[in-house]
């Protein structure tokens, strides 16, 4: 470089007409209109328009050699546009050149740099410099760094010290499969990436650090999803001498300060809470989605005496027929899109679903079922009023609700049914187990090391599916934004815990020994919280795709097309790890 920069490409203006500026980017356009050549200069913060004279025939040479993504560098002075460009910042002003310097040449980029480039992702991934040169990427990345920032200067406001914990670690059950490293100086050890520092965080609290927060990675080798990344980032914290309610005060605070700072939206406080069951009942989701109503109601009471069996023999036994009055919008639903309805709910494990469009002349799959007694039932419970679409199912509850719960969503987002731009909840009293078919097993609903309710402490051994626990999530518009709750300080109360789990001794030394060992030299009460970051920059970037808040995604595969990782290794470093792979 020959010059030293003055400026950002996106900060002049007419301010800055008269001024001898250096600016440095990338070509983003260049026009040959004879006389004069137009370069589009680029770089994070937007472009200037540098203009080359004829005349001026170094630099007019120079500008012939240009071509998209040159690296270049610009002395020049500032010039009042004859005719303005209202589209871009910088669109008063234009730079008329007295030295271009070729910084560096480019191949002509496989992909546009421009946002409404519709290319496949998996080729944006794979040029992913290319990619992230654009506005929309740009913009992201700062967010994600601004809201980091933000996090970070409350948290240490609030006294918490950031503490590291290491990534070649032991298991943590956080019920997804671990991504294993093999140790090449313990043959056939493994070390576990951790799914979080659960832990660690805790131990931390025994080593009386009182407040620990890290911006963490955390590695969960699961089924992705547009809201997960098989590696993805937790602000993830821990409190000592604190109850459930001082760890969600905190983050209300915490929230607060990010909705003030990166939207307009006036966040009160407090964020109600609601019942885990009362989520499962009304919206079939532990994340209930409350930017619209459209409760799921119950009306197996309606139909236990009728002749309709699919549905009177789903009145009882831990089944139940459930319904949801969709109001006004029977008109918008024909024959086939409720068909199609049906095959949504089929995902859901729902055998079949029903319908009652209650128009002038009332059209329903279970018509000849419908007697009055049955309609003045559904009218009392569902509130009924003229062009109602009402859609019922029945099966075992949870079944049922799960799948009355995602056609909630799908035909709220399908008629865009939302009354709010923001809406919050945080789910309290989970379970404790959840009943796991693969394992013929009491699961944990969160992690074994939260605090049951104390209450329900004597029934852990007797009747495990009773037990409610000291677990919290924070629901944002129908995605669990964070999750946390009050852990057990106890290592008697732990083991309990262990055994309800049905965890054999062995088991428990092996992965816990060390734990369970730390939790009897004196463990104050402690509870904490981790926020998918990844989530919340999603919330406030306003994108439904993980992968447009990360630097470096990973596809849906789990692979990365820039680095092509993962990739095979060869025989020699696999030797000295001990291991040999069968290939096909
Ligand atoms: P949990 O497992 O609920 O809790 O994780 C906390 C939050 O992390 C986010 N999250 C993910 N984000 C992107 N991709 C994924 N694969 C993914 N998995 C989870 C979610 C979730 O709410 N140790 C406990 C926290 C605690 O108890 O303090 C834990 O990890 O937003």
């Amino acid at each position: 470089m020959e010059f030293k920069r003055t400026n950002m490409c996106g900060d002049l203006r007419i301010e800055n007409v008269g001024d001898s500026v250096v600016l440095m980017g990338w070509v983003a356009k260049k026009r040959n209109l004879g006389s004069l050549v137009f370069i589009d200069l680029r770089d994070k913060t937007g472009i200037s328009q540098i203009v080359v004279r004829e005349e001026d025939k170094d630099n007019y040479e120079k500008a012939k050699e240009l071509s998209a993504e040159y690296v270049i560098e610009v002395k020049g002075k500032v010039f009042e546009r004859e005719s303005k460009n209202p589209d871009l910042a910088t669109g008063d002003v234009e730079i008329i050149a007295e030295k271009i310097n070729i910084l560096d040449q480019a191949k002509t980029p496989p992909i546009y740099i421009k946002d409404d480039d519709d290319v496949s992702e998996n080729l944006r991934l794979k040029y992913r410099y290319l990619d992230m040169r654009k506005p929309s990427v740009q913009r992201n990345l700062k967010l994600r760094s601004d809201i980091v920032r933000t996090m970070r200067e409350y948290m240490y406001e609030n006294g918490f010290t950031e503490v590291e914990t290491p990534f070649l670690t032991k298991p943590t059950p956080e019920g997804a499969r671990d991504y294993l490293v093999p140790s090449r100086v313990n043959k056939g050890k493994f070390y576990a990436l951790p799914q979080s520092p659960q832990l660690l965080k805790q131990i931390l609290m025994i080593g009386s650090l009182d407040r620990y927060f890290q911006i963490v990675k955390c590695f969960r080798d699961e089924d992705l999803r547009a809201n997960r990344q098989p590696e993805f980032t937790q602000l993830d914290l821990e409190m000592s001498f604190a109850d459930q309610a001082d760890v969600i005060a905190m983050n209300e605070g915490l929230l607060k300060e990010l909705f003030d700072k990166f939207t307009d939206y006036d966040l009160k406080l407090p964020i109600p809470r609601m019942d885990y069951k009362e989520a499962m009942e009304s919206y079939g989701s532990d994340k209930p989605d409350l930017r619209f109503g459209y409760k799921i109601k119950n009306v197996s009471h309606v139909f236990k005496e009728s002749d309709f069996k699919v549905f009177a023999d789903n009145t009882s036994d831990g089944r139940s027929v459930r319904a949801i009055n969709f109001k006004n919008i029977a008109d918008k639903y024909s024959r086939k899109q409720l068909d199609k309805l049906t095959d949504f709910v089929k995902d859901y494990g729902l055998k079949g679903l029903s319908y009652i469009k209650y128009q002038d002349n009332i059209q329903s799959s279970i018509k000849k079922f419908l007697t009055d007694d049955i309609i003045d039932g559904l009218k009392e419970s569902l509130d009924i009023e003229d062009n109602d679409l009402i859609l019922l199912g029945a099966d075992k509850d949870m079944t049922v609700l799960e799948a009355m719960g995602a056609l909630r969503r799908k035909v709220a987002k399908d008629n865009d049914l939302y009354e709010k731009e923001y809406a919050f909840c945080w789910v309290v009293n989970f379970p404790m187990f959840e009943y796991s078919e693969e394992e013929d097993r009491y699961v944990s609903q969160h992690h074994p090391f939260t605090m049951p309710n104390e209450e329900d402490i004597d029934l852990l051994l007797t009747e495990p599916e009773k037990v409610r626990t000291q677990a919290y999530d924070i629901v944002i518009n129908g995605d669990e934004m964070g999750g946390g709750s009050v852990r057990i300080n106890n290592s008697n109360l732990q083991e309990k815990v262990f055994k309800a789990l049905n965890l054999s001794q062995e088991d428990i030394e092996n992965k816990f020994g060390f734990f369970i060992e730390a939790l009897q030299y004196g463990t104050p009460p402690h509870a904490g919280l981790a926020y998918g970051l990844d989530r919340l920059v999603m919330l406030f970037a306003k994108t439904d795709n993980i992968k447009d808040i990360i630097a470096f995604p990973k596809t849906q595969s789990a692979t990365c097309p820039l680095t092509e990782a993962p990739s095979l290794v060869d025989d020699k470093t696999l030797g000295e790890l001990g291991i040999k792979i069968e290939r096909d």
